[in-house]
């Protein structure tokens, strides 16, 4: 190629280019003069404000509520933090869980899988058909009363195949168990519903977003049935030390034209926890998603 003529880049599967108006945004919000997101003075609620905004906006991508989304740093955390968060609730509470996906997944959901296998926890890989699609029949019969969760793509990002979602998801809600779906390439793209599923991932830079921004949905209905698991993975990771939301939120945000939201601070000073977690824990359930952090959880996998 001539070096004064500039490539043309395809492969929007892998990533999209960074949108202008995402980093007009993305400027205009790095210049403000935000506060750190976890803190209690009017920087940082105008911080939390913006982060609380993002939510809103990235729940009505896939027609959820904010406060099922769970902020990441990408589809590939997300579809770690799912599975491994699953699987070690199940173990905690002394269950062999079994967990099923499909050969043909990314190595973000495969790669996880096979270390909780090396680790003794029970995993079926099945085969797609030739036309790379999973027979619901075949989901059906590989499912087994210790089954703790499935998990597909819903469009493969190599071939463009959809898998028959409302199909695959009859089949799990007939038996009781949970979806996990990796939309990364069809978010924004395909109607997706949440409705049949118990966890969604799904990242921005497939989107015209910038790389390094991700969200995991988590249905109510899952967190009813599980949300000692959940509050357990929110809790260790909200009072993890370093964690700044505010560089998530930056890149998808709107403005900072809302009222700063209003503050219960304890006798101490500090937010009320709701869970009860100890003082100084911020992991209440109004604010605990924003800082959920699955460092501990993620695997070496990219
Ligand atoms: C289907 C699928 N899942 C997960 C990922 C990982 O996403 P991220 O780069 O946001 O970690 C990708 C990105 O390549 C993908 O295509």
């Amino acid at each position: 190629m001539s070096p004064d003529v500039a490539p043309i880049y395809l492969d929007h599967a892998a990533t999209t280019p960074v949108d202008p108006r995402v980093a007009r945004r993305i400027a205009d919000v790095l210049a403000l003069p935000l506060g750190n997101a976890a803190a209690v003075h009017a920087p940082g609620l105008a911080a939390h404000q913006l982060v609380e905004v993002s939510r809103a906006q990235v729940a009505s991508l896939i027609g959820a509520t904010a406060e099922d989304i769970v902020f990441t740093s990408g589809a590939t955390e997300s579809n770690n933090l799912a599975i491994t968060g699953t699987a070690r609730l199940a173990l905690q509470r002394g269950a062999k869980p079994h967990l099923v996906t499909l050969a043909t997944e990314h190595k973000s959901v495969l790669e996880p899988l096979r270390a909780l296998q090396a680790q003794g926890v029970m995993v079926s890989i099945l085969r797609p058909g030739t036309d790379g699609l999973l027979d619901p029949q075949s989901l059906a019969a590989a499912l087994r009363p210790e089954t703790a969760l499935v998990c597909l793509l819903h469009v493969n990002n190599e071939t463009g195949v959809a898998q028959d979602v409302p199909a695959l998801a009859a089949v799990c809600a007939a038996r009781g168990v949970p979806l996990h779906l990796d939309c990364c390439q069809s978010a924004g793209k395909l109607p997706v519903a949440v409705r049949d599923v118990a966890l969604l991932s799904f990242t921005a830079h497939k989107l015209g977003g910038p790389q390094g921004i991700g969200a995991l949905y988590v249905s109510p209905g899952h967190r009813g049935a599980s949300r000692r698991r959940c509050w357990a993975v929110a809790t260790s990771a909200v009072c993890a030390p370093g964690h700044s939301p505010r560089t998530r939120s930056q890149a998808l945000d709107s403005p900072p034209s809302l009222p700063p939201r209003s503050a219960k601070p304890s006798r101490s000073g500090s937010p009320r926890c709701a869970t009860g977690s100890g003082p100084g824990c911020r992991a209440c359930p109004a604010r605990c998603s924003t800082r959920i952090r699955s460092r501990a959880l993620r695997t070496s996998s990219t």
